[in-house]
């Protein structure tokens, strides 16, 4: 109900004024209210105005009346607006309230991959005793992952090794470029890019055409490769054994060289090693591959095979990170559980 005329009496505009007030449920609709009564063209406003023409006696006595009506209003619109802005006070306290009670919320401490966690430790320790450690590219050539290595094209070794070959083409040769199926070409790169004496680890990730409980299509290797003019067979196994004892802390493990083949090194080797305590003691278990790099590869990194010679070796991350935690399945790396991840933090 709303007054629009001036025929309206003061009490009824302080009774509608009430009303009004009473109804305003925030702070900006009570100041909309307060223009209605009080502004400039508010209806108390409008009283005023008949008092041009009243006599001076009846001005005064008037002025009395409306006076007193328009501070009514006023003091209303103040008990109003004190309450409301209370109110809203108290919402915004009370949203803002603080449980102590509640249990506190701490931040996530996040931890690295077990993978990445393996890769750091062995990275120290090979620096440890003088090797560089170095990084490249996971899209390879042909020539950098086979054919350098002593695998031509249609070599039966290739096919161990089926890969992903992407759509382009190395401009060299006109052969597909592929995810290398190794970390081996690292030693292309590097061996022919710098002179000897070589003494280098690349860590990083492979692929194959693969996915079982103990096989991942991307995977992790690290190569190693020392080449000068007398590192032999014998040093291969002295660095890897200190090297395994070290990144189990346990120096009561045995291993074992056992003769195997790949085209890039003459003599090969598989490399196990087994436990002699804890719950894995007594199995062999397969770590790596390696051996002495074979004369054509020495010629390939375009060095002189007959005074240049040395090791290389090749070792899965994901087989050392789960003899070290004991994880029976590969696949836990890749699933990102925090259940499992968390699980590894040292
Ligand atoms: N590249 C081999 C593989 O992935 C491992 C290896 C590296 C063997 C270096 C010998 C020397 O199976």
């Amino acid at each position: 109900m709303l007054l629009r005329k001036m025929t309206y009496s003061l009490d009824d505009v302080i009774k509608e004024a009430e009303l009004e007030f009473k109804n305003a449920k925030d702070s900006a609709s009570l100041e909309n209210s307060k223009a209605r009564f009080l502004g400039k063209n508010g209806l108390i406003t409008t009283f005023f105005k008949q008092l041009a023409s009243l006599s001076i006696d009846d001005k005064r006595q008037q002025g009395i009346i409306f006076n007193n009506a328009k501070k009514r209003i006023e003091q209303m619109l103040v008990e109003k607006r004190e309450y409301l802005q209370k109110m809203e006070l108290d919402a915004r306290n009370s949203n803002e309230l603080i449980d102590v009670t509640l249990p506190g919320r701490g931040k996530m401490i996040g931890s690295i991959h077990p993978i990445m966690r393996t890769q750091e430790r062995i990275e120290k320790i090979f620096r440890s005793i003088g090797f560089k450690v170095i990084d490249g590219p996971e899209i390879e050539t042909d020539w950098n992952n086979f054919t350098a290595l002593n695998s031509p094209l249609g070599h039966p070794a290739r096919s161990m090794q089926d890969t992903f070959y992407l759509d382009f083409k190395d401009h060299k040769n006109d052969l597909p470029l592929l995810l290398r199926t190794h970390t081996s070409p690292m030693q292309v790169r590097y061996a022919t890019n710098n002179k000897p004496p070589i003494k280098i680890i690349a860590p990083g990730k492979t692929y194959r055409v693969d996915s079982d409980a103990t096989h991942s299509p991307m995977f992790h290797q690290i190569e190693g490769l020392w080449i000068s003019e007398e590192v032999s067979f014998a040093d291969l196994k002295g660095i890897y054994t200190n090297f395994l004892k070290c990144f189990f802390e346990n120096d009561n493990l045995s291993l074992r060289f056992r003769p195997s083949f790949f085209p890039f090194t003459e003599p090969s080797a598989e490399i196990d090693m087994m436990f002699n305590d804890g719950p894995n003691r007594g199995k062999w278990l397969e770590i790596s591959g390696a051996g002495q790099v074979h004369p054509n590869v020495i010629k390939n990194f375009g060095l002189d095979p007959e005074k240049y010679m040395g090791f290389a070796f090749g070792s899965g991350l994901e087989r050392l990170t789960m003899l070290r935690y004991g994880i029976s399945d590969l696949r836990y790396f890749y699933e990102n559980d925090l259940r499992f991840l968390q699980q590894i933090r040292y």
